[in-house]
């Protein structure tokens, strides 16, 4: 129904219709009219409402080419199976659900809104209805459970290289966000089902903020969370994404024939936290050094004054003041 009403919209768009005409040909109350509308409105259609002349479609959202996505991503291993939706909880858990069917790896799921979109450490992502990339990839690595978080920084670096590619200038921050300005562009959430000896299934979701707008934040993240819109940067969402699947696949194409060592390098050059203090909080302890290095399991070594410390999970901040 709602469709319905939003083709009528579409086909009238930039002229008003009345509540009381869309009543009478889809055979539904005015309060319905108006919830549905509401509904369009969440989702990012601009439409403007005057008691007298009705409805009035000003803007449609540009949503995902999921056509052009497919036919450009059929060849390659990831998005070579893809799955679109409107709104689903967590691209993640959908993701997940494909891990433990025999689903092939590089299976996409992408998404217009996400509900309970989550990050690392039970926190929550807001995804707001096209006003970003919200997407999970279905990985099934021949490497060992220990290797999986570098998987992490593997997909840190693609996707800061697309992004850069984008035009806009970013940094990594251990282990999973990519930052402008220390703001927050982009963060990654990957999690892993295993045995003790092999990887079943790794799914790896990325979350990306590209036309969100500064009044559309709320309070508490309008000083940490950026957008492409926000740094003034126009980006096409639907080649950002064949952009990120390129360069993913690339860096997992090497991680699988050279291994990690060139891209724990390439890590290196774009983090923005190396030889900066910072503050960690890891297992219920805090303490403050210098972030020196990653080792070659992707661990963040920190200088401390009881020496290095080795940061395998946990929240790393760079300190503003000294
Ligand atoms: C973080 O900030 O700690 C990671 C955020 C990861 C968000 C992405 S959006 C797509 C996928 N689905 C989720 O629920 N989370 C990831």
């Amino acid at each position: 129904m709602r469709q319905d009403i939003l083709e009528y919209l579409l086909e009238h768009k930039g002229q008003y219709v009345s509540g009381q005409k869309i009543s009478e040909l889809f055979g539904i109350s005015r309060t319905a009219v108006w919830k549905h509308i509401h509904v369009l409105k969440q989702r990012g259609y601009i439409i403007d409402s005057f008691t007298k002349k009705g409805y009035c479609l000003q803007q449609a959202p540009e949503l995902l080419n999921v056509e052009e996505l497919k036919e450009e991503l059929g060849d390659y291993l990831l998005g070579n199976t893809l799955y679109y939706y409107e709104k689903v909880d967590s691209t993640n858990n959908i993701c997940k659900r494909f891990g433990m069917t025999d689903a092939p790896e590089g299976t996409v799921v992408i998404a217009e809104k996400q509900t309970g979109g989550r990050g690392r450490l039970e926190r929550t992502f807001l995804s707001p209805f096209a006003k970003g990339l919200w997407f999970s990839v279905l990985f099934r690595p021949p490497f060992a459970p220990m290797e999986s978080s570098k998987m992490t920084l593997l997909a840190a670096v693609a996707v800061a290289n697309a992004i850069k590619k984008n035009g806009l200038s970013c940094q990594i921050k251990w282990p999973n966000d990519i930052l402008v300005d220390s703001k927050k562009l982009v963060g990654i959430l990957t999690e892993l089902n295993a045995s003790m000896e092999s990887i079943n299934y790794l799914v790896m979701g990325i979350g990306v903020n590209t036309n969100i707008s500064k009044k559309e934040l709320p309070r508490d993240l309008k000083k940490i969370v950026t957008s492409f819109e926000i740094e003034d940067v126009s980006v096409n969402r639907t080649e950002l994404l064949k952009e990120i699947l390129g360069q993913l696949e690339r860096y997992y194409d090497m991680a699988k024939t050279v291994g990690f060592g060139p891209i724990l390098e390439e890590w290196r050059t774009l983090s923005g936290m190396l030889h900066k203090n910072v503050e960690v909080i890891s297992h219920n302890t805090e303490y403050e050094g210098k972030a020196v290095d990653i080792d070659e399991d992707g661990n963040l070594l920190v200088e401390t004054d009881q020496g290095i410390k080795k940061v395998i999970a946990g929240d790393v901040r760079v300190r503003t003041k000294e």
